[in-house]
Formats: C-alpha cells, sequence, structure tokens
C-alpha cells in the first residue's frame, strides 16, 4: 500500500476515538506530506544542485571605486527616503523550537544583552523605535511564530507594554505546522490524542505572511519593502538604509546580505548564481572541489555565505498565494518523543524522526534582479543558537560588547578594552547616531559601560 494511503488508514482508526486527533487528520494536507515524503524520504540522495554555477558577485561592503561610491551614497539616501515615506515593515522569523539552545519560552524573551540583559525582543524593538523616531515614521513589525509559542510571545510584549511600539503596530502570527514521521514515512503521534507536529521552517513564512492578512495590512499601510530576520541574532540591523537603497534601485524582487566565509567549511548557506539568478547550496550540499577553488587573488571563490537577512518586495511575496509556487522541503533528522498506537511513550536517544521543513531562501530563485550586499560580521552577525560554544548566549554577548566598543573608537572615544560595553538601540539605533552624540555625561573608565540616553 502506499506510504499515504498506509497512514491515513492506520491514523484514521485511531482517530476514530479522539476528537482532536481526528479534525487534525481532517485538516492535513495530504499531499503536502507526500511532497515532503517524496522529496525527503524517496528521493533523499538527490540534492537537487542547479547543472551549472558559479559564485554570486555581490557589492562589497565598503565601495572598490568612486563610481561605486557614487552609488552607496545615493542608494543610503534613497533608503532613508524610503524608510521616512513609511514603505518598509520590519519582519521576525520567530517560530522556530530552539532546540539547541534549550530554553524554557520563546527564543526571543531570552535576556541577550551583555549589562541590562535585555531579551532579544526588545533588542530589536528598541532599534525599530529608534528608527521609527529618527525617520518619524511608524515602522510596523511583525513577527511569525508558530502555534507552539504564539501566546507566550504575545503575553510577553503585553507584558512589555509593546517596547513602545503600540499594539496596533506589532502584529503577531502562527506559521503553519507539518506532521514528524519516523525513517519509513511513518506519521508519529505526540500523544493519542495527537500527531506530532512541528513548525514547517522559516519558508513557511511567505505563506504564513499572506494567510495572516499582513500582506494585506502592509499594502494598507503602504509598506512596499520587508526586512526579514531572524529571531537569534541581536546584531542585526532590522532596517538598514543602505541595504534598503540598494535593493529598491535595483529593483530586486528579494536581496540578501552575506558574510564573508571564515574558511571553505564555515556552515553558512552559499551564495551561487546560475545565469541571471541566485540560489542558496547549503554547505553541505557544496561538492569540496568547489568549497576549495580558489580566485586568481587566492581567496576561496565561494566566499558569500548566508546570515540569513533579507528584504523581500512585498508584490513578489503576493506571488506566492496562489500556491502554484512551491519550495522544496528540506529533510532534519531529530529526537522526537512520541507514543505508540498502544499508548506506551518512547523517548529516543537518538535522532528517530524526520521534520519537514522549507527556507526562505529557497525563494531567491524566484526572484528577479536578486542582489547581494556584504556585512561586516561584527556589526551584523552573532546569531544564540546554543548556551555556550560558537553562536552561543556567551559568544553573543562577547561581540555585542565588541561592537560598541567598535562604535564608540569610530566615534572618537576613548574606552578601557577589558571594559564590558552595552549600547541603547533606542537611543543610538546605528553607528552614526552614536557618531553624533555627546557622551559627555557617561564616565567611560567603569568596567561596565552602558551608554544610553
Ligand atoms: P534555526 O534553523 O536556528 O532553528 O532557525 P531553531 O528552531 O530556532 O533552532 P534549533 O535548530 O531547533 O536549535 C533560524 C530562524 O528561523 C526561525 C527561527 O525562529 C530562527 O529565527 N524559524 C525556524 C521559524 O521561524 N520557523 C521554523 O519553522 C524554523
Amino acid at each position: 500500500m502506499d506510504i499515504i494511503e498506509k497512514n491515513k488508514t492506520r491514523i484514521s482508526r485511531l482517530a476514530a476515538k479522539s476528537p482532536k486527533l481526528s479534525k487534525q487528520v481532517e485538516d492535513l494536507d495530504w499531499d503536502e506530506l507526500r511532497s515532503a515524503l517524496n522529496e525527503c524520504i524517496f528521493k533523499k540522495n538527490d540534492v537537487g544542485l542547479p547543472d551549472e554555477y558559479g559564485p554570486a558577485s555581490y557589492f562589497p561592503l565598503a565601495p572598490k571605486n568612486s563610481e561605486q561610491e557614487a552609488l552607496y551614497a545615493r542608494a543610503f539616501k534613497h533608503g532613508e527616503d524610503i524608510i521616512r515615506a513609511g514603505k518598509t515593515a520590519a519582519f521576525t522569523v520567530a517560530g522556530g523550537q530552539g532546540t539547541r539552545l534549550g530554553y524554557n519560552g520563546p527564543k526571543g524573551t531570552l535576556p541577550v544583552s551583555p549589562i541590562k540583559k535585555k531579551p532579544l525582543f526588545q533588542l530589536f524593538g528598541e532599534q525599530i523605535r529608534g528608527m521609527s523616531q529618527k525617520y518619524e515614521v511608524i515602522i510596523p513589525w511583525y513577527i511569525m511564530c508558530s502555534p507552539l509559542n504564539l501566546e507566550a510571545t504575545s503575553a510577553h510584549f503585553k507584558e512589555n507594554n509593546y517596547y513602545g511600539l503600540g499594539e496596533e503596530n506589532i502584529k503577531f502570527f502562527a506559521q503553519g505546522v507539518i506532521p514528524a514521521t519516523d525513517f519509513e514515512g511513518n506519521l508519529l503521534l505526540a500523544s493519542q490524542e495527537s500527531l506530532a507536529l512541528s513548525p514547517n521552517g522559516h519558508g513557511g513564512s511567505l505563506k504564513a505572511l499572506i494567510d495572516s492578512g499582513s500582506v494585506l495590512d502592509m499594502a494598507e499601510r503602504g509598506v512596499e519593502h520587508i526586512s526579514y530576520f531572524q529571531v537569534d541574532n541581536p546584531l542585526v540591523s532590522t532596517i538598514n538604509p543602505l541595504f534598503m537603497g540598494l535593493h529598491a534601485l535595483q529593483k530586486s524582487d528579494m536581496s540578501s546580505r552575506s558574510l564573508t566565509k571564515t574558511g571553505p567549511y564555515e556552515k553558512l548557506g552559499n551564495f551561487v548564481s546560475t545565469d541571471d539568478r541566485i540560489t542558496i547550496i547549503e554547505y553541505s550540499d557544496l561538492p569540496e572541489e568547489k568549497a576549495l577553488e580558489k580566485d586568481s587573488d587566492s581567496q576561496i571563490k565561494y566566499r558569500a555565505g548566508s546570515p540569513a537577512i533579507h528584504i523581500l518586495r512585498r508584490d513578489f511575496i503576493e506571488q506566492f498565494a496562489s500556491g502554484n509556487i512551491k519550495l522544496p522541503f528540506h529533510r532534519a533528522e531529530k529526537k522526537v518523543s512520541f507514543v505508540k498506537d498502544d499508548g506506551s511513550l518512547v523517548t529516543p536517544n537518538e535522532p528517530n524522526a524526520i521534520k519537514f521543513e522549507t527556507f526562505v531562501f529557497d525563494a531567491l530563485p524566484f526572484a528577479k534582479c536578486p542582489l547581494i550586499l556584504e556585512a561586516d560580521r561584527i556589526e551584523e552577525f552573532s546569531p544564540v543558537k546554543n548556551m555556550t560554544g560558537t553562536d552561543s548566549l556567551e559568544s553573543s554577548q562577547a561581540d555585542q560588547s565588541k561592537r560598541a566598543h567598535k562604535w564608540l573608537a569610530e566615534a572618537g572615544y576613548k574606552t578601557m578594552e577589558s571594559s564590558v560595553i552595552e549600547i541603547c538601540p533606542l537611543s543610538y539605533p546605528t553607528a552614526l547616531d552614536l557618531s553624533e552624540a555627546d557622551l559627555s555625561d557617561h564616565d567611560l573608565s567603569t568596567n561596565e559601560l552602558y551608554i544610553g540616553k
């Protein structure tokens, strides 16, 4: 029997005893599940690399000639004009389960700043408010949660008075879920009342933005460009005028920031180009000979890695409404506790299940005139994936302080090398704002230095 029919028969039999499970079976998109199983289990060795590709070109961090310098200056001004005109929105994907972090609560509520221990959501909220005040405009903020953390996330904002942004300017919504299966494609049950469901990946954000009415809300507000970032990166520039300006001048459907990889095997998606389109090849899928290829100046060729920071045009997202454009499913092998059909609980020690996820960067090949702008790692990227070690709370707090030292040095201030520094994003959302500040009322010689108005 076909695996879908087998699942239908088995789960329908169990659902006869549970109205909740019965409703889940009724709501389940079996065609979508069939695609996920086909793409991730029955064809799992096919990573779907393009036939021909090369490294994607990108705009460098620092303009490389006077022509580019003039373009960047024009783009910065254009970006500011777009922001001032209310054509931009911030968008955070916060529907992940944060299994590596192991924190009990939505990841965005994790205290992360080095001194004041502000949660991630507060850092973004303050920065967005800082930018709103600077440009005298409302910048609406859309936050995608999952059905598992939507309530806790909106409660957090309510408790914190929406970080001063106004309840009406923040919209929370849940992304879709998809059931997990065992390695053979059999659906797993979280309990006798429910399938084991998990969020369908950040690629689910495009459909969720449409289904939740967020895209319509954006249209009514006159928003044209959506600044996309992940919930775990406290250094992200939530709305970046230069990036916004370049994206708009090039009439790009979807633009991305890149980081120069630290080495050929750094675990970042690789930007590659195929004809006039850009796509990302996951680090695990880039063939070794490509990863090691070098330019004439001895730099690795595939050096543009993705920190998952994008701008998408609203009308580009609208194209996903018909459901005709489908993002591919990716396979993630995870440990998922489940109950057997007789109700006995199994808690695995090894990955036993497949979660199916779509990724937002798979929308890139559909984008016209895509553009990549290099970012400075210490300025833009230090994700909190784990509690300690690489990409952790610890490393991110150190990086937040390191960037604060850098901003102060660039603004002409001398600080103690050993001090921990935190800059309030509401007071100084960008380095430029800090460079114009008068900090004479701050004692810059303290061990813990908080810079804010
Ligand atoms: P990650 O890939 O780091 O996943 O998500 P995660 O679930 O947060 O963490 P782990 O892998 O379980 O430890 C990158 C970003 O995409 C969001 C996350 O919230 C994070 O901002 N995301 C991920 C979603 O919004 N939905 C998803 O289904 C998956």
